[in-house]
């Protein structure tokens, strides 16, 4: 049996991974460690919550002694971490809990982790730490690429914290050995992702006739891959890749987000049943983000090349699916943006 702890196991990424790795790997024991802020919903897992290799724990990354007796407890092998908080524009109005989380939350886990395996050696031992392609900052609409060599030049609070909790990562296997392993991938997209990010946000409004609003000129170009697929790769990355490594993970799949959003008008106008394009009027160009990246484009050749990753699904099917999901799963959207489920779950949880 090996006992893998993967944090932010109830947000969009993690809940998706878990998934995978729970019906994947019957012999290994799945320990979802969340702290369900806003952003955590445990009916991402529904369909797992009762398979017997999957535990939930509610606590925090920040919280030492937590970490240190749940990695005892469960006798942990290996670490998958993705517990963060995650939206860019939160991140400028709250710089200091991005800061917190990110990077005070990563150094909890490592030297927790260091402290548990030392004793016993660091052999079969693993800590494997999932970031962003924010990390490498921006570029110019020239054709180029992030590599995982890129410098890296992060500009928002969201990605400056990226940025450090990585930055200790790689110092944790520098200075101590520790096994490391690191994925920065592109933007995710698909079902069960929190209503504040783009893909998910505007197909809500859509459906609701409600404004959609384009930052800045919406030229900005964003590379889009499909969340089963991210977790695919760090599953592949988690078993294949090399300690001490960097993976990028992206799909080729470069948008201009005007052109996303008239894509996701005219799936969503035509599944609910309107004239293609009759939602165009909602388009509404509001003020830009402050220091709004440019374009993230993600050359991912290493993984391809080195343990033979690619994408399993076109974007054009990806995007119609997710949409049809969202659609689908009103309920879901209502209860997420109603906050309802975090008082449930507040109540079910608040006596452990
Ligand atoms: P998310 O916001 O949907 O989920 C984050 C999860 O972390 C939530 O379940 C939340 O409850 C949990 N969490 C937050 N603070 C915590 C704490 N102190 N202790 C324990 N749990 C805590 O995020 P996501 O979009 O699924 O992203 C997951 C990871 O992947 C993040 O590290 C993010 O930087 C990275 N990433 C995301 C994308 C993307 O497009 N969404 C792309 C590349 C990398
Ligand atoms: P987002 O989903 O927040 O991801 P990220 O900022 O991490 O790339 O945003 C994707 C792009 O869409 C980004 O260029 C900002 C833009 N955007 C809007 O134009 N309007 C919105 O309401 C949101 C949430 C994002």
């Amino acid at each position: 049996m090996k006992n893998i702890v993967v944090t932010g196991g109830a947000g969009f990424i993690g809940s998706h991974l878990i998934r995978l790795l729970v019906n994947k790997y019957p012999e290994y024991r799945i320990i979802n460690l969340d702290l369900l802020t806003y952003a955590g919903n445990l009916a991402n897992l529904k369909d797992v919550e009762k398979m017997p290799n999957y535990v939930f724990e509610k606590g925090d990354i920040c919280d030492f002694q937590f970490v240190d007796s749940l990695l005892h407890r469960y006798d942990v092998d290996a670490i998958i971490h993705l517990a963060a908080e995650s939206h860019v524009d939160r991140s400028v109005l709250d710089p200091f809990s991005f800061a917190k989380t990110n990077v005070m939350g990563t150094l909890t886990l490592l030297q927790a982790a260091k402290n548990f395996w030392t004793p016993g050696g660091f052999r079969n031992k693993l800590f494997y730490h999932v970031s962003t392609d924010e990390v490498y900052g921006s570029l110019p609409n020239d054709g180029s690429y992030f590599y995982e060599t890129t410098p890296y030049k992060p500009h928002s609070p969201y990605s400056a914290s990226k940025a450090s909790s990585d930055h200790f990562v790689r110092a944790f296997h520098d200075t101590y050995g520790l096994p490391v392993k690191i994925s920065n991938c592109s933007n995710n997209y698909g079902p069960n992702q929190f209503p504040e990010k783009l893909i998910p946000l505007f197909i809500n409004n859509i459906r609701n006739n409600r404004p959609l609003p384009v930052y800045g000129t919406g030229e900005n170009v964003r590379d889009w891959l499909y969340v089963v697929d991210h977790a695919r790769a760090i599953d592949l990355i988690f078993h294949k890749g090399k300690v001490g490594d960097t993976y990028n993970i992206g799909g080729f799949n470069e948008w201009k987000n005007i052109d996303i959003i008239r894509l996701l008008i005219r799936i969503t106008d035509r599944l609910l049943g309107r004239a293609e394009g009759s939602s165009d009027h909602l388009i509404t160009y509001v003020k830009d983000r402050p220091g709004h990246d440019l374009r993230y484009a993600i050359n991912s050749e290493k993984l391809h090349r080195e343990l033979g990753w690619s994408p399993s699904l076109k974007f054009e099917e990806g995007i119609e699916k997710t949409v049809e999901w969202y659609l689908e799963n009103q309920e879901w959207l209502d209860s997420v943006t109603s906050g309802a489920y975090m008082k449930y779950y507040e109540t079910m949880y608040s006596n452990r």
